[in-house]
C-alpha cells in the first residue's frame, strides 16, 4: 500500500532521532503494519500500538493457505511464460481451484490476485476477481509472515477511538498515514473525503508526530498557505518535510512526503 517502504530508511532515522524521549509510538493507520513493524525493530522497549483497521492480520495468519493455493494454481500454469495472459480454460481453472478454497474457508483474495492479475489491479472478493483477464504473475517462492507481528500491541478501531485512548500520554510518538485523497489504489477512491482530511490534521496540535501524504493531495500545500498566514496556529507549523519523487510512468510523477513535527 502506498510507497512507504521507500522511507523506511528516514522513518528509522526519525525513530532514532526520538529515542529515549518516547515510550509508545502509535501506528493510527496501520495497514500492512509495515511502519509498526520497523518500529519496535528500531526501538524494542517502546511500545507499539499498530491499528489494524482492514484486518490484516486475518491475510498474514492465512499465508500458508495462500502460499498452497499459489502452488497449485502455478502447478495449473506450469507451460505458461511468466507474465503471458491466461487463455479461457487456464483461467477458468483458476478460478475453480480459487473458488474450492473459498468454499472451505478464509481466503485472501488480495494476495491471490496480485498474482494473478495486471500489475495495479486489484481484488477483495471472489467476485470481482471472476471478472479481469489474468496474466501468469504468479511469483517464484513462499510468502512468509512468521514473526512480523511479534511485539506489536493489535487494535481494530477507529483512529480516532484509538487516539483519544493515546493522547494523553506527552511521551506518545503518533503515526499518521491516512488514505490518499487521490490514489492509484482503487480500494480508497471516493471514500476519503476533504473533510476526513482536515480532521486528522486537528491530532497535530501538541502532539508528536509523523505524516505521510503525497502532494497529490495538496494537504501540505493549504498547511503552507495556513503557515503563512496565520503563523504557529497552523497546523504543521515549523514542522520537517522529506519528499521523494515517486514515478508512476514516463508521463506521471508525484512526490510523496513525510512530515515530522517531534
Ligand atoms: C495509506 S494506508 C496505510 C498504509 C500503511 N502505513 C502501510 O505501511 O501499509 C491507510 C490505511 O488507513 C485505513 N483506514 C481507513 N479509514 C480508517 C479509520 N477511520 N481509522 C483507522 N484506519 C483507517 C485504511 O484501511 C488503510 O489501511
Amino acid at each position: 500500500m502506498g510507497q512507504k517502504r521507500y522511507f523506511l530508511r528516514d522513518f528509522t532515522e526519525v525513530l532514532q532521532q526520538v529515542e529515549g524521549e518516547i515510550d509508545t509510538v502509535v501506528d493510527l493507520f496501520g495497514g500492512s503494519g509495515l511502519l509498526s513493524h520497523t518500529a519496535k525493530r528500531v526501538l524494542p522497549g517502546c511500545r507499539v500500538v499498530y491499528n489494524d483497521f482492514d484486518r490484516y492480520i486475518d491475510r498474514l495468519a492465512a499465508v500458508d493457505t495462500t502460499n498452497e493455493i499459489l502452488g497449485v494454481i502455478k502447478q495449473r500454469l506450469t507451460d505458461l511464460e511468466a507474465n503471458k495472459r491466461l487463455s479461457e480454460q487456464e483461467r477458468a481453472d483458476v478460478l475453480a481451484i480459487v473458488e474450492d478454497y473459498t468454499r472451505r474457508g478464509y481466503v485472501d483474495i488480495m494476495t491471490i490476485g496480485r498474482n494473478v492479475l495486471f500489475s495495479g489491479k486489484w481484488v477483495t472478493s471472489f467476485e470481482e476477481l471472476t471478472k479481469h483477464t489474468m496474466y501468469n504473475r504468479v511469483r517464484p517462492g513462499l510468502y512468509e509472515a512468521a514473526g512480523y507481528l511479534d511485539g506489536l500491541e493489535v487494535e481494530h478501531m477507529d483512529y480516532r477511538e484509538l487516539f483519544e485512548r493515546e493522547r494523553g500520554n506527552s511521551r506518545a510518538l503518533f503515526v499518521l498515514d491516512p488514505p490518499y485523497l487521490t490514489t492509484e489504489c482503487g480500494m480508497y477512491q471516493n471514500y476519503w473525503r476533504l473533510t476526513d482530511y482536515l480532521d486528522v490534521l486537528r491530532l497535530l496540535d501538541g502532539t508528536k508526530w509523523v505524516y505521510f501524504t503525497s502532494d497529490k493531495s495538496q494537504i501540505v500545500e493549504l498547511c503552507k498557505w495556513l503557515g503563512d498566514n496565520f503563523g504557529e496556529s497552523a497546523p504543521m507549523y515549523g514542522a520537517t518535510v522529506r519528499q521523494r519523487t515517486n514515478t508512476l510512468n514516463y508521463q506521471a510523477q508525484f512526490n510523496d512526503m513525510m512530515i515530522t513535527r517531534l
